[in-house]
């Protein structure tokens, strides 16, 4: 199994790259994000209860994400390797991964980090709010968003980086050049010298 994690602030091209990566790689995509949209649009009650926090820009409590993480991993029985996408932001769902993936006999293999201009993230955001019906794509959220990224979600590299495992990349050129840039990566974790 390869494991992924793809780590980066708001509007960093996580889901972007993600799509090519599952494309490339042939790995199985988590998106908390995604996930918590589609209870919301379902209006479940974990949704009802994940919209208070995400219009507000501020993350889901732990035990919501970790609980959904955890249904999807074991959806997954016969993955090659999962691609975690806006997973984990505390390092209660870091520490919540590990514990996860050792039960399944694996683990976290390599967690590439986009780094990308602040002012980029807040052009890329509100231009996709044009499009893309995301109730926290206006510029009042946005700038919540990367607050709570820096306040919560930064400190998790330093998890990671602790173990060997982070690696960042430069996330404002072109999609083309930042999907080279990470397949770089990911063919030396995959195909060791
Ligand atoms: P989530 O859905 O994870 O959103 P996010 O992290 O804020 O990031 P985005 O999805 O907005 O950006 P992205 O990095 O995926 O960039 P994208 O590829 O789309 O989370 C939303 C909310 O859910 C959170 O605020 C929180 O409330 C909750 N939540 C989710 N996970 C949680 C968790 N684990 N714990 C607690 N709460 C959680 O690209 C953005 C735009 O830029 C697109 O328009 C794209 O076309 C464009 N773009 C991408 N790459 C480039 C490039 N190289 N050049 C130019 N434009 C580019
Ligand atoms: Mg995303």
């Amino acid at each position: 199994m390869f494991n992924l994690i793809l780590f980066g602030p708001p509007g960093s091209g996580k889901g972007t790259q993600s799509a090519n990566i599952v494309q490339a790689y042939h790995l199985q995509h988590i998106s908390t994000g995604d996930l918590l949209r589609s209870e919301v649009s379902r209006q479940t009650p974990l949704g009802v209860d994940a919209q208070k926090y995400m219009d507000q820009g501020l993350l889901v409590p732990d035990e919501v994400v970790i609980g959904m993480i955890s249904n999807k991993i074991d959806e997954n029985p016969d993955a090659r390797g999962f691609i975690f996408d806006g997973f984990p932001r505390t390092r209660g769902q870091a520490e919540a991964l590990d514990k996860l993936l050792e039960l399944k006999k694996t683990q976290i293999h390599l967690v590439l980090a986009l780094e990308v201009p602040e002012e980029d993230l807040i052009k890329r955001l509100v231009g996709r709010g044009a499009t893309s019906g995301r109730s926290d794509d206006t510029e009042e959220v946005i700038t919540k968003r990367i607050k709570e990224y820096h306040a919560k979600t930064e400190p998790v590299a330093g998890y990671y980086h602790a173990f060997g495992k982070l690696q960042r990349l430069k996330g404002d050129n072109t999609i083309e050049d930042t999907f080279k840039l990470l397949s770089a990566e990911i063919e030396k974790h995959l195909q060791p010298a």
